[in-house]
């Protein structure tokens, strides 16, 4: 990489991990309590521009509060996500220029291209900003990389939560096979965060064992005190699932319950495999999962508890998230477990 971590994210303390840019999940009380831990937190965009800019104010507020000083003054120490393929360029630019948040994360395009037009746009709005970019495969990395030259890639595995295009790999192969590429091809200072299937140190460690210069979590931090989640009901089977290759899984059937799938088709999500996504699996025609599902919607859990028939958007490391701590918390321990597994790994080799 061009410049280290520390140098590019002054606050940080190694090795870095982060929050995912969970859209309406992860919003300034989260993303200030990762970044006042030494990780760097992120808050997910959904379309309402006017609240993501509120959400930054806020985040601002909570930093001072919490006396935290960077060296970095110059932007804001924590990031902002951006799902491409339903958020209006023209309206998060002004955003983007108004608050200077340290990283723009970019992610889901309806075309590839897109990525290229907001890396150009986000740039000249706030040229301090980093641009990171999340993508699931070795090529379309490849290609980012040469097309917008972003700081970081997020390489998305296929274990990860929530959405992403497929198919793809878990970040083992993932990770090393891209940053093999990314060398090869003349682009070694763009750094790699892994995502997907990370929910504890040990995820952590084996992420920068394949290369990674750091990790990001998202399911993980469902189960933390910080997060904004849509129902009660989701925090509870969350910490009830177990074996999470099989008590998750990666479908479209979950945006299609509404009847009003917003997705490009190029991309999936992995959610707990409840009630829905079973009928579904059965045979069940969709108009009758949509019929179900509107009912248990009716329910006072909204379709978040009884047999599951909202999506709860998890990934597989979803049978490690035993318990809810704070964020802050979360992110100490992850890095701590994470240098012990490492040290241990070598010592007994
Ligand atoms: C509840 C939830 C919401 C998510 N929302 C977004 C989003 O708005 N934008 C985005 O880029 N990724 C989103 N993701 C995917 C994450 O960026 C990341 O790839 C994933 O959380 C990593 O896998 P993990 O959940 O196993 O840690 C979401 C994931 C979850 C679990």
């Amino acid at each position: 990489m061009s410049s280290s971590l520390k140098e590019q994210y002054p606050w940080t303390t190694y090795p870095i991990i982060a929050n995912a840019a969970m859209g309406g999940y992860a919003g300034p009380a989260l993303a200030a309590a990762v970044s006042r831990a030494g990780g760097i937190g992120f808050i997910g965009a959904l379309k309402d521009m006017a609240k993501l800019n509120e959400q930054l104010v806020s985040a601002k507020s909570l930093l001072k509060d919490g006396n935290f000083e960077v060296a970095n003054q110059v932007t804001l120490p924590i990031g902002v996500g951006f799902l491409l393929f339903t958020v209006s360029l023209d309206e998060a630019i002004p955003v983007i220029s108004r608050q200077l948040p340290a990283i723009v994360w970019l992610a889901c395009p309806t075309q590839e291209e897109d990525f290229e037009t907001w890396s150009k746009a986000v740039r000249k709005a706030s040229p301090s900003s980093r641009i990171w970019i999340q993508v699931a495969s070795v090529s379309v990395a490849l290609r980012v990389a040469s097309t917008c030259e972003p700081d970081v890639l997020i390489m998305q595995g296929s274990d990860a939560g929530g959405h992403g295009p497929f198919p793809g790999a878990g970040i083992v192969s993932l990770v090393p096979e891209t940053r093999d590429a990314l060398d090869k091809g003349g682009f070694s200072k763009i750094g790699i965060f892994a995502a997907g299937g990370i929910s504890d140190g040990r995820g952590v460690a084996a992420a920068l064992a394949c290369g990674a210069d750091g990790a990001v979590m998202g399911t993980r931090f469902l189960a933390s005190n910080e997060v904004d989640l849509p129902a009660t009901g989701v925090l509870d089977v969350v910490l009830e699932a177990k074996d999470g290759g099989v008590s998750t899984a990666r479908a479209t059937v979950f945006d299609d319950l509404t009847g009003k799938n917003i997705w490009p088709p190029q991309y999936d999500g992995r959610a707990i495999a409840g009630a829905s996504y079973k009928d579904f699996k059965s045979g069940v025609k969709l108009a009758e999962v949509q019929n179900r599902y509107a009912s248990a919607v009716k329910e006072p859990h909204r379709g978040f508890g009884g047999e599951l028939r909202a999506a709860v958007w998890a990934g597989t490391g979803v049978g490690l998230v035993r318990e809810v701590k704070t964020a802050g918390e979360i992110v100490k321990e992850c890095r701590d477990s994470a240098r012990l597994c490492l040290e241990r790994a070598t010592k007994s080799v």
